[in-house]
């Protein structure tokens, strides 16, 4: 039987921060249209794991290796990896007083597509999309996070999502801060954008987000690994014995 291609593949990964070692021999592989959760307590690694398939310079691989659609990307940066398709919806998005929503998106999507759009081309998809995600115009012409609100800092980012079109998707806690009708159309925007090309790894404490967002696979992090990993059974039995009755 033909296997799927694997979208990414993590391998051995170890990662330290400021002389801390932070992931300790992580494995992981994503195929084309899988969407993965990954949940662990506070501290366990998520967030590192997420900057450092991003490129983040803080996060340093000391040993093992990731490889994006049969690629070597270990020593890429942040920018290049953006090139390919792989994009980061930050736990923490950065402010940025000063560049427009609106323009920031723009300069991200030339940034990343070989295609130019015009922009009243790029105006008009960024109003559809925007609607889909209930944001008023106005909104895309506050500077970028400036004075957001927890909830509309995760729709911005919902929104670069849906403009930059990636293939590979990190969300990192994207439902936190949301409230339920936000979560409803920030989910069900990301779900419609959802298809066979693209592939979503989910970082969630939460099971609200997955109602909308129906994971293949759910991995349990603890101490900078992958301790366990199955369906979304998982999901219900983390709520009945805690983090610590599922470590395999
Ligand atoms: N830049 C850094 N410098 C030093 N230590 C760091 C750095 N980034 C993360 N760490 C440490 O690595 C560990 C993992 O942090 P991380 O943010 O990845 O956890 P997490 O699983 O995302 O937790 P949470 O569920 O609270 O978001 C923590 O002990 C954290 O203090
Ligand atoms: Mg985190």
């Amino acid at each position: 039987m033909l296997t799927p291609m694997d979208v990414l593949a993590i391998n051995d990964l170890f990662v330290s921060a400021q002389g801390k070692e932070i992931l300790k021999g992580l494995n992981l592989k994503l195929h084309k249209g899988e969407i993965h959760v990954l949940m662990g307590p506070n501290g366990s690694g998520k967030s590192s794991l997420a900057a450092t398939l991003m490129g983040h310079p803080t996060y340093q691989v000391t040993s093992g290796c990731i490889r994006y659609k049969g690629r070597y990307i270990t020593r890429l940066s942040p920018d290049e990896r953006a090139k390919l398709g792989i994009f980061l919806a930050f736990q923490n998005p950065l402010e940025i007083p000063g560049v427009t929503l609106s323009n920031f998106l723009r300069t991200a999507y030339n940034a990343t597509h070989k295609d130019r759009v015009s922009i009243p081309e790029f105006k008009k998809r960024l109003h559809t999309i925007a609607l889909k995600l209930k944001l008023e115009d106005s909104f895309l012409n506050r500077y970028l996070n400036d004075g957001f609100s927890g909830g509309e800092k995760k729709k911005a980012e919902a929104l670069q999502l849906l403009v930059l079109e990636p293939k590979l998707v990190i969300l990192d806690e994207t439902d936190s801060g949301l409230d339920v009708d936000a979560l409803k159309k920030v989910a069900k925007a990301i779900s419609d954008y959802v298809s066979e090309e693209c592939t979503i790894l989910v970082i969630t404490h939460y099971q609200r987000i997955l109602k909308y967002l129906e994971p293949d696979y759910v991995h349990i992090m603890s101490d900078g690994q992958i301790v366990r990993s199955g369906g979304k059974e998982i999901i219900s039995l983390i709520d009945e014995q805690g983090y610590e009755g599922v470590y395999g």
